[in-house]
């Protein structure tokens, strides 16, 4: 596994951007502190030191690069996995289409893909580990690992069951294609939520949401939706 860390960087996925001629298909950048993370749709992403699990996976891969639209709803879905190997409740762990994770209907892992199509990608994630408190303003309410478990959890261990289950994922990237559409399907957060779209109804086998409006099913695509 090739790691490169960072005690303080402005942002994982902006160092892999500007690096990418460098960086292997597979490597992990991460950082104890970052001063400009980023979230989707502009947002920020910031976490005390060593409180968050944040890297960025870097994809040279080709095959994987063609299926980008599934590669978050995986990721998601492996975070989810490991999450339950580290002692969270199975039924009580979501994935949140098309790519948070969610306990008990608060987000503990947000998870932003960038890159250059056709020539990389990469996978920046934060997964909430050890915060008890949450300082500042949230748009959906957080929880991290240490607050489900009201106790703080050994970082080091916990980023060795993510990175794992990540990359074993990544290197076995077709069959783990199989069982995701059932896993999204049996894990989705949204399913009977209203939205300003309509109430979810399920995933269709692209990936896109399925909502009911007035009785008229749409399929929304991952990117041009705001859901909160
Ligand atoms: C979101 O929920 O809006 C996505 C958050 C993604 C945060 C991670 S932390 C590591 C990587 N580097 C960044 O600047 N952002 C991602």
């Amino acid at each position: 596994m090739k790691i490169i860390h960072f005690d303080e960087i402005d942002s994982t996925n902006a160092y892999v951007s500007r690096e990418i001629a460098s960086l292997e298909n597979f490597a992990i950048v991460e950082a104890d502190y970052q001063t400009a993370g980023k979230g989707r749709e502009d947002r920020t992403w910031i976490s005390p030191k060593k409180e968050c699990l944040m890297f960025s996976i870097v994809i040279k891969d080709k095959e994987i690069i063609k299926n980008y639209n599934s590669l978050s709803m995986m990721m998601a879905n492996e975070v989810r996995k490991a999450l339950v190997k580290l002692g969270l409740k199975d039924n009580e762990v979501k994935i949140k289409w098309p790519n948070d994770v969610y306990v008990n209907d608060k987000k503990i892992c947000g998870i932003l893909l960038q890159g250059k199509y056709p020539e990389y990608l990469v996978v920046g994630i934060g997964i909430n580990i050890n915060q008890m408190e949450f300082k500042g303003e949230y748009r959906t309410s957080p929880t991290s690992i240490a607050r489900e478990f009201n106790k703080l959890i050994d970082f080091e261990a916990s980023k060795k069951v993510f990175y794992e289950q990540l990359l074993n994922t990544l290197n076995n990237f077709s069959v783990s294609l199989e069982s995701l559409i059932s896993d999204v399907r049996e894990y989705n957060y949204l399913l009977n939520k209203d939205t300003k779209y309509g109430k979810v109804v399920g995933i269709a086998d692209d990936y896109s949401l399925v909502v009911s409006d007035n009785g008229k099913q749409i399929n929304i695509s991952t990117g041009e939706i705001d859901l909160n």
